[in-house]
Parts: structure tokens; sequence; C-alpha cells
């Protein structure tokens, strides 16, 4: 099952973790600005309110600052589990420190001018592929300072910042008070002076972050589309692979009278055998789920090379002559090469290889005394010894037209006898360990 919700929220992680790292740089960058603003206010070539500009500095220095302190203490040097810049909670702290530092400059500075200065950095460092959205922040930026501070005039209060830059020394500061003094505070110039251009300034800002977090959420919807199509495929593939597996197993089932239940119950073995093996340290490793998905589909097809041997002695009652045996023991190879065959076309090396080990090597043993290859040990794939137990076990406890069933704990004693000789033996211990489980399945489905 695909799972988009899941998809879309690993997604927007990944995404909100990147602004959160623009957005810490962009304001590395404002405080490297007001740092700057301070020195040249100091060596007097801004007519700024010391005091006040001072406090502004540092403020917004500890504010500007703290994200990327926060950040840097917890992911660079505590390098805690869980990394802060995937917290979704952490943009919260980036966006307040961003915007009580700027609303701090333009408070103290009766400068509202700055808060468009600023902001273009900050959606220009997080946008920087989006050159064109870049340009557009500059030119409304551009525009928006001189028509906010001369509009002032032209509407009879001057700008106090403008004045002080106009007026030299010390008459400035009182020129501006006379200003103020001698203009009459009338509701409908706090409106249009004070409240209209800074709701137009915010709402000009929302809809640039509005417009980004739109184009943003278009993008995360494609990539969501384009992931789940991906897997869809995937899925589509697998679909196609498990009912090849089936028609074959199907074809096997009627070729030999055994085989129908035991398909399931092998496969049944090999899944908690192969589960149980991941659960140890020299496996855990090898035997992902994937591989163990991979085992476990491939696993009914162990026998599929039988459908090569002549039914004489496929359903011969009683044990098999040398030469019927040797013509028995061909099933591994042609099953090797029917798979071959019939998987190598479906793009799925992986698969492919598991399911070839599965039919050609299930009847090798651990001491080099099995067949086709007469592998040992390691030499025999992984998947291969674990078919091998499943195989041998289901042939012990159930009835064969050549041989009654035994009981599944003299079953198990019988593998243990062989552990080193026909089969892996630490892979014997673990399947041993699984005893309880396994003489409960098997008394649960005998025929
Ligand atoms: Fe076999």
């Amino acid at each position: 099952m695909i799972d988009r919700e899941k998809m879309k929220s690993n997604l927007l992680m990944e995404s909100e973790s990147k602004a959160n790292l623009f957005n810490i740089r962009a304001l590395i960058i404002c405080t490297l600005i007001a740092v700057i603003a301070e020195i040249l206010m100091e060596v007097g070539l801004f007519t700024l309110d010391a005091t006040l500009t001072r406090i502004s500095t540092i403020s917004d220095f500890f504010l500007f600052m703290l994200p990327f302190i926060v950040y840097y203490l917890h992911d660079k040097v505590l390098k805690k589990e869980k990394p802060i810049i995937y917290n979704k909670h952490f943009k919260v702290l980036v966006l307040v420190c961003a915007f009580t530092g700027i609303t701090i400059i333009s408070i103290l500075l009766s400068f509202h001018a700055v808060l468009v200065l600023i902001i273009p950095v900050v959606l220009g460092a997080q946008y920087k592929k989006s050159k064109r959205m870049f340009i557009i922040v500059l030119i409304v930026t551009v525009l928006t300072v001189p028509i906010t501070i001369y509009g002032s005039f032209f509407f009879g209060i001057p700008d106090k910042n403008l004045l002080k830059a106009l007026v030299e020394g010390e008459e400035a500061m009182s020129f501006a008070k006379r200003v103020e003094l001698a203009t009459p505070i009338r509701m409908v110039d706090v409106l249009t002076h004070y409240v209209i251009p800074r709701i137009l300034e915010i709402t000009a800002i929302d809809l640039i972050v509005a417009g980004i977090t739109k184009r943003d959420s278009q993008m995360l919807d494609e990539q969501v589309e384009l992931s789940s199509r991906v897997q869809e495929e995937m899925e589509k593939r697998n679909d196609m692979q498990l009912h090849v597996i089936e028609d074959l197993a199907s074809v096997i089932e009627t070729r030999d009278l055994e085989t129908g239940k035991h398909i399931i119950r092998t496969k049944e073995y090999v899944k908690m055998l192969s589960r149980e093996m991941a659960k140890y340290d020299e496996y855990k490793d090898v035997l992902t789920d994937k591989l163990i998905d991979q085992i476990e589909n491939a696993a009914p097809l162990h026998d599929v090379g039988k459908i090569a041997v002549s039914d004489t002695i496929l359903l011969k009652p009683g044990k098999l002559t040398k030469e019927e045996f040797d013509l028995m023991k061909v099933h591994t190879t042609k099953g090797g090469e029917m798979i071959q065959s019939i998987f190598r076309n479906l793009d799925d090396d992986a698969f492919f290889e598991v399911a070839f080990d599965i039919a050609k090597y299930h009847h090798e043993k651990w001491d080099g005394s099995g067949y086709p290859d007469g592998l040992k040990a390691e030499e025999i794939p992984l998947s291969a010894r674990i078919m091998a137990l499943a195989d041998v076990f289901d042939a012990l406890t159930q009835k064969r037209v050549y041989k009654p069933a035994i009981k599944p704990e003299d079953a198990l004693n019988e593998i243990k006898s062989l552990a080193g000789i026909q089969f892996d033996p630490k892979m014997t211990e673990i399947f041993l360990s699984l005893s309880n489980e396994l003489i409960e399945y098997v008394n649960n489905n005998l025929e």
C-alpha cells in the first residue's frame, strides 16, 4: 500500500528543514547588517538616536543568533538523536525570532521601511533558485521605501529620520521635535500615515510569502505524485511477479500430488526461520525486510524444476533406483534454468537471484555432499540453506508415498544430529530455538 500521507510528511519535513537552515543563515546575515549599521552610527555616518539604535542592535543580535545557537548546540555539539532542524516547532522559534527582531528595529527606530528591507534578505536566501521572485521582491522594496518616506512629506507629516538626515547637526532633533509638536494629531492622519501604510506593507509581505508557500506546496504535490507513481509501478511489477509465482506453483501442484500443502508449509517455515535469524547480530545486516520478503516469495518455487521430471519417477511409491534418483536430482538445475528464463526479463535482479539460488541449491549440503554442484558451507547461498532446513523438516514430518510421517519432536532431533553435516550449524541452532512454534504448527497442519 502507498502511504501518501507518510510520504508527504517526510518530504515536508525535508523541505521544512531546508527552509530552517536557509532562515538561520539569513538571520546571521541580518545580524551582520545590524552590526555594520551600529558601527556606521558609532563612527558618525548615521544621525540616528544612539541609545535606541544600540538597544535595537544588541537585542537583535541575540534574537537573530538564537536559532543558530540552539541548532548548533543541539545538532552539532550535543549531536542529539532527533535533529532539531527536522523539528516542526523549531520553525516557530526561527520565525518568532526573525519577526520580533524586525519589529524591535521598526518600533525603536520608527523606521518601518527596515521591515521591507530585511524581508528580501530572508526570502532571497530561502529562494535563491527562484531568480524571478527575488528580482520582484527587490523592485517592490526599492519602490516602497521612497514612496513611504516621501509620501509622508506629501501628506504633511515628514519622516523624522529623513528630517534628521536632511538637517545637519544639533538642529536636526529640535527641528524634528518642532515639526512633531506643530502638527496636530488627527485620527485621519494616524490612519493614513501609520495604520494604512503598515497594513499595506504587511499585506504585501503576506502575499509574497503566500505565493512562495503555494509554489512550495505545488512542488511538494508534484514530488508526492511522482513518488507514488514510481511506487505504483513497482507494486504492479511485484503483483505480476506474484501471479507468475502462483501460476507456476499451481503447475507444480498438478504434477506432484504431495506438493500443494508442502508449498504452504515450507513457505511458513522459511518465514519463521528467516525472521528469527534477522534478530541475531550475524544476520541482521544481511537479512533485511526486503530480502526476507524475497526469500518467502521465492520459496514456493524451490521445486519448480520437478515439472521436467517424469511422472513415473515423481509418483513412484517406494524408493527410487540410483538411475531414477539421478534423474530426480536434475530438478535443481532444471529449476535454475526455468527461473532464469521466466524471471530474467522481469527487471528485478535481486528477486531473480534469490529464486534462482533457492531452486538450484536447496539440496546442497553443509559438508559438500549435496547436489547439483557439491557446494560446501557458506559457498551455499544463504537463501538455499534456509530453504534446505524448511524442506527437510516438512519432508520428515509428513507422510510420503514412499515413507510414513515422523513426530515433529523426532524430526527436530534428526535435524539437530545433521547440524554441520547437512545443515548450517548456526542456522540449525536458531531453527531449534523455534521448536515449540514448529511443533505446534505441524500438529495443526497434519494432512
Ligand atoms: Fe527439491
